[in-house]
């Protein structure tokens, strides 16, 4: 078994999916080991994309991810981090396949429905970024 962090972005929030796709992932035989409803600051957002922070769409990232309340969700099952990309399909909804979370609910490139880390080592740093270590513990 191993972990991977999503995160339900506030497209998928604001557009009511959230429901829709925990039942998709849920499906795909993900547990969900811990879930909150938060919304990043600009600094918390600013440090969770620090590796974009040189990319041109760095800003506008930035603004996306505070613009409304985000769902992250630490999730565990085999092989998770491949798994869940998989699942979500292409960063931009345009080229990703036919029933990948971000074909059915993503609008676009940057309102793209959902996060999930893209390693192992990632997915452990994401995890301790949202997740206390209490909340890690699986029940
Ligand atoms: P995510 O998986 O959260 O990781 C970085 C995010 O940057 C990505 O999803 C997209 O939402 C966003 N992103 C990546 N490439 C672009 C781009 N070319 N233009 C705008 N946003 C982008």
């Amino acid at each position: 078994m191993s972990r991977t962090l999503a995160i339900l972005k506030p497209d998928c929030v604001r557009d009511g999916n959230t429901g829709k796709i925990l039942a998709h992932l849920e499906r795909e035989g993900f547990e969900i080991v811990a879930l909150r409803k938060m919304r990043l600051s600009t600094d918390q957002a600013k440090a969770f994309y620090e590796v974009h922070r040189e990319r041109p769409f760095y800003d506008s990232l930035v603004e996306f991810m505070t613009g409304g309340p985000i769902i992250p969700l630490a999730l565990e099952r085999e092989d998770a981090v491949p798994h869940l990309r998989r699942v979500m399909g292409a960063t931009n909804p345009e080229e990703a396949e036919g029933g990948t979370l971000r074909k059915l609910y993503a609008a676009s490139i940057e309102s793209n429905a959902i996060h999930g880390s893209d390693s192992p080592d990632n997915a452990r740093d994401e995890l301790r970024f949202f997740f206390s270590r209490a909340e890690l513990i699986a029940s």
